[in-house]
């Protein structure tokens, strides 16, 4: 019971990551008070989850309902100590000599103002009795390939305003850190390539299978992965944690293939003659 007697704002919770978070904070015995655009989603899980769970219908991209969502969940459980920022997708494919300006802005709407104007509208609480902000960023901050172009921008963005913002809000006894989860078992991909049902499962089934060859932890990651480090991150654990980020994407940005696995051919093998290898 990590969490007793706390309240969490988490975002995105409908679905994948915010949905394990959810459940994972609820049995540790906070309040959560979850934010996102699913209302059938968010209107069956208050009917099986419980008095200790609200939901409150907002679109992350529209300030006004980021800041009705932190009213509502300070005014319902009497204030806030968690928020987890989470909320996504996707966004737009297009590639840097195609995208336009539009969908440039939907996406940072999307995944960078949405965490900004959460940090935002939920300190006024914070600053009350001190708390913890997540933010979901990702491994596509880091490296190119890994996500379209205006989402890994974001991300990226996602990571130094997690450390500015915590440099800001130190005094006032609010830590402010990120998550960058690797490959993740959830609706994600599928929604953002406007799969069906049954190509969303084949999706997450290949993601499965390939986990043992595209990072070192041969296996794919799950929803609870992320909501276990957002947890740790929230709680006192960490304390003395702020401004920084924890990847949990089973080692994929250690190194290419060839550093953990012998049979995947390195780079000497590509410059080298194989008589000298
Ligand atoms: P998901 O598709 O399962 O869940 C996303 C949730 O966000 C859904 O509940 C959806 O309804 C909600 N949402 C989407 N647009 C919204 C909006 N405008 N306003 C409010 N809610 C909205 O996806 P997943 O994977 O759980 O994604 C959660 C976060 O994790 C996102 O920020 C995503 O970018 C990030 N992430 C996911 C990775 C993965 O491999 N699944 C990898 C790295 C980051």
């Amino acid at each position: 019971m990590r969490f007793k007697g706390k309240t969490a704002v988490i975002t995105g919770g409908s679905s994948g990551i915010g949905r394990a978070t959810v459940d994972l904070f609820l049995r540790e015995g906070a309040h959560v008070i979850m934010g996102d655009i699913n209302v059938d989603e968010g209107t069956a899980m208050m009917s099986s989850l419980g008095d200790s769970f609200h939901f409150q219908q907002c679109d992350v991209t529209q300030e006004d309902q980021i800041k009705a969502l932190m009213d509502y969940a300070a005014e319902t459980t009497g204030g806030i100590d968690i928020v987890f920022n989470n909320a996504g997708a996707g966004g737009p494919r297009d590639r840097i000599d195609e995208i336009s300006g539009n969908d440039w802005d939907f996406a940072m709407a999307l995944l960078l103002k949405s965490v900004a104007m959460g940090i935002r509208h939920a300190t006024p609480y914070l600053k009350k009795r001190g708390g913890a902000i997540i933010n979901t960023a990702s491994i596509c901050a880091f490296q190119a390939g890994f996500g379209p172009i205006a989402y890994s921008t974001a991300k990226a963005g996602v990571l130094h305003l997690t450390k500015l913002a915590a440099a800001e809000l130190a005094q006032h006894k609010i830590r402010v850190n990120a998550i960058c989860p690797g490959f993740i078992q959830t609706n994600i991909f599928a929604a953002t390539v406007g799969a069906n049902k049954e190509e969303a499962l084949q999706i997450n089934a290949i993601m499965g299978q390939a986990a043992a060859s595209v990072q070192p932890i041969a296996r794919p990651g799950v929803p609870d992965d992320i909501a276990e480090t957002v947890a740790y991150l929230a709680s006192d654990a960490t304390g003395f944690v702020t401004g920084t980020h924890i990847l949990v994407d089973g080692g994929l940005l250690v190194g290419t293939p060839a550093s953990w696995n012998p049979e995947a051919p390195g780079l000497l093998d590509a410059i080298v003659p194989e008589h000298l290898r």
